[in-house]
Parts: structure tokens; C-alpha cells; sequence
């Protein structure tokens, strides 16, 4: 791992709300993560997330999908304008638009992704309803690298929620959230700790970073073991 002279440049892209780029900004705030965020860019002009930069005095952007004839010229001026920002890690947080192959090889193994679902399971949209619905016992979120797959690169940290007997998708959508905004500030720490290596489709952890040996005993079980009367 290595200690950073200058913050770690970020490109946030996001579609809605922002409650995870909330979570970003926050972070580099109070300097839990090594990094600044120099550019938000939406692709939709009443995302909430445009809001939040401006509120952080973070510099904006929207770039409209609809505004262009096909997906590369789309991706061409967003490509145009991280990089103009000098931007080191592109991060994805409810960025509603699949970035293409030239968008990938202009940030290769720098591109970040936050999917609301444990992958390799529950791909693609609604997957907390579907995870809701196949009956299993657990469920959370994934912060993976971006590859020309769809939600199929490589898996830098997860988290695991149990899905309750009374849950309802709100319910559910809510608890994954939380452990969403936690996750994502993480992920981009270890990148900026220079703590992740790609090797195939696995992301091998530096093993100097703190706490790996806990996590060997731990285990969830959802219903849990019956307390003892
Ligand atoms: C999050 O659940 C994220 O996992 C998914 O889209 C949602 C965006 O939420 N890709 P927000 O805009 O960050 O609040």
C-alpha cells in the first residue's frame, strides 16, 4: 500500500438522487477517504445529485443521453470532459446509462460500479425485488470494477443484509442502502491506498489492510440459532 502525496481525483457520474454520491462527499469531508471529487456529471438535468454537488461546491455537468445520435458520441463527451478534469477513478453511483468499450479503455481498471444486489447473483434492474422474491435469506451490495459485461467485473467489497420475514422492497431497499453508502467510501480508500490488484475476475486485497483476520470466523445465518430460554 502506498501513502498518497496529493488526494485521489474523482469523477462521480450519477443518474438520481445521489444519496451515495452524499455519501462520497461526506467522506472526503472528514477525510475517511484519501480523495476529492473535481467533477459531477448527471446524464439527467432533475437529478438530485446535481444538487448535492452544487451544495459541496463540487463542479457540475449534465450531459443529456438524449441529446446525442448514438451511445459512443454520448460517452465520447463525457470521456472528454473526465478527462480534461484529470480525473484518476470513475465513479459510478446510480449512473443509469451502460458506459461503452471506448469509455472503458480510456479508464482501464479505473472505473468503479455500486450494484444494490450480491453479485454474481441478481443482475441487472429491480434486483432487490428479485432477490425479495426468490425467497433467499440474504441479500446487500457489491462495489465492482467495470468490464464490457453488465455487472460482471471483477468484486472489490460486498455487503451481506438479511432479508426479514415482514421485509417489504422498501424495507429491504432501505437496509441495503445504508450498507451502500458504507461500502462505496471504502472501496474507493482501498483504491486510493493502492490495496486492490486485478488478477483475472478476482481483486486480491492488499493483506496488510486491517481486519481480514476477524472476518475468517465470522459466519451469518438467517433464521439465526435459537437463543437459549
Ligand atoms: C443505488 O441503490 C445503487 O446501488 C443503484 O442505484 C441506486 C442509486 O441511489 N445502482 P442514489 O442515487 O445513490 O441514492
Amino acid at each position: 500500500m502506498k501513502k498518497r502525496t496529493t488526494k485521489l481525483r474523482l469523477g462521480v457520474l450519477a443518474s438520481g438522487g445521489g444519496t451515495n454520491l452524499q455519501s462520497i462527499i461526506d467522506a472526503c469531508a472528514n477525510n475517511s477517504i484519501d480523495a476529492q471529487i473535481v467533477r459531477v456529471i448527471c446524464n439527467n438535468p432533475g437529478a438530485g445529485a446535481l444538487q448535492r454537488a452544487e451544495r459541496a461546491g463540487i463542479p457540475i455537468c449534465c450531459i443529456d443521453h438524449r441529446d446525442y445520435t448514438d451511445r459512443g458520441k454520448f460517452d465520447a463527451a463525457i470521456i472528454a470532459q473526465l478527462q480534461q478534469d484529470a480525473v484518476e477513478l470513475v465513479v459510478l453511483a446510480g449512473f443509469m446509462r451502460i458506459v461503452g468499450t471506448d469509455f472503458i479503455q480510456a479508464f482501464p481498471q479505473r472505473i468503479m460500479n455500486i450494484h444494490p444486489a450480491l453479485l454474481p447473483a441478481f443482475t441487472g434492474l429491480q434486483v432487490q425485488k428479485k432477490a425479495l422474491e426468490s425467497g433467499a435469506r440474504f441479500s446487500g451490495c457489491t462495489v465492482h470494477f467495470i468490464d464490457d459485461g453488465v455487472d460482471t467485473g471483477p468484486i472489490i467489497i460486498q455487503a451481506v443484509v438479511p432479508i426479514l420475514a415482514d421485509d417489504t422492497l422498501e424495507s429491504l431497499c432501505a437496509r441495503i442502502l445504508v450498507q451502500e453508502h458504507r461500502i462505496y467510501p471504502l472501496a474507493i480508500q482501498l483504491f486510493a491506498a493502492g490495496a486492490l490488484k486485478i488478477e483475472g475476475q478476482r481483486v486480491i486485497i492488499d493483506p496488510s489492510w486491517a481486519g481480514t483476520e476477524q472476518l475468517k470466523e465470522s459466519a451469518l445465518l438467517n433464521p439465526p440459532v435459537p437463543q437459549q430460554a
